[in-house]
């Protein structure tokens, strides 16, 4: 029960540290691509509360929305445009601790207030990006990129 308590009012990092395992067993039963990011969304929308959790999926010059959590969202997103296609075009990591002072940020929803996007790659090319969305300011940093980064790496495979 007191270990319950603590991961439940844990740190990110502690979340953190408790979920990794958590998805390394659900990716290693699982070589469904659609499957995997369909958990993946799961396991992290629910962990933290976020407001929207999903994947955007290449194809051609535009992503297209994939498995997800959270209220409806726009399907396809060219590649520079908003904070997912930029994510894409940059081929890094890209957080916004206020999406109203992103120019071109994309509002699918008007309750979203920050974002972090982050690519995931397949021999050398970024195939889908994974997109969160908080409905407070500033939720993500270095931690959460850090991670992140590593969690959808698993989804190489
Ligand atoms: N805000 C994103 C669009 C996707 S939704 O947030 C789910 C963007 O600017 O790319």
């Amino acid at each position: 029960m007191a270990e319950e308590l603590k991961i439940q009012d844990g740190s990110k990092e502690e979340k953190y540290q408790t979920l990794i395992p958590q998805v390394k067993a659900v990716m290693e039963g699982e070589r469904d691509l659609i499957a995997n990011m369909a958990n993946l969304a799961s396991m992290l929308h629910e962990t933290f509360g976020f407001w929207w959790t999903g994947f955007y999926r290449v194809s051609e010059d535009e992503l297209v929305l994939g498995p997800f959590q959270g209220p409806l969202a726009c399907t396809r997103i060219k590649k520079g445009k908003g904070v997912c296609g930029t994510a894409w075009q940059r081929e890094e990591t890209v957080i916004v601790p206020d999406v109203d002072a992103f120019p071109g940020h994309i509002a699918c929803s008007s309750l979203s207030r920050s974002e972090i996007v982050v690519p995931i790659w397949k021999n050398g090319k970024v195939f889908a990006v994974l997109d969160i969305d908080s409905k407070d300011l500033a939720t993500f940093d270095e931690t959460d990129k850090r991670h992140l980064e590593e969690i959808v790496a698993l989804l190489r495979n």
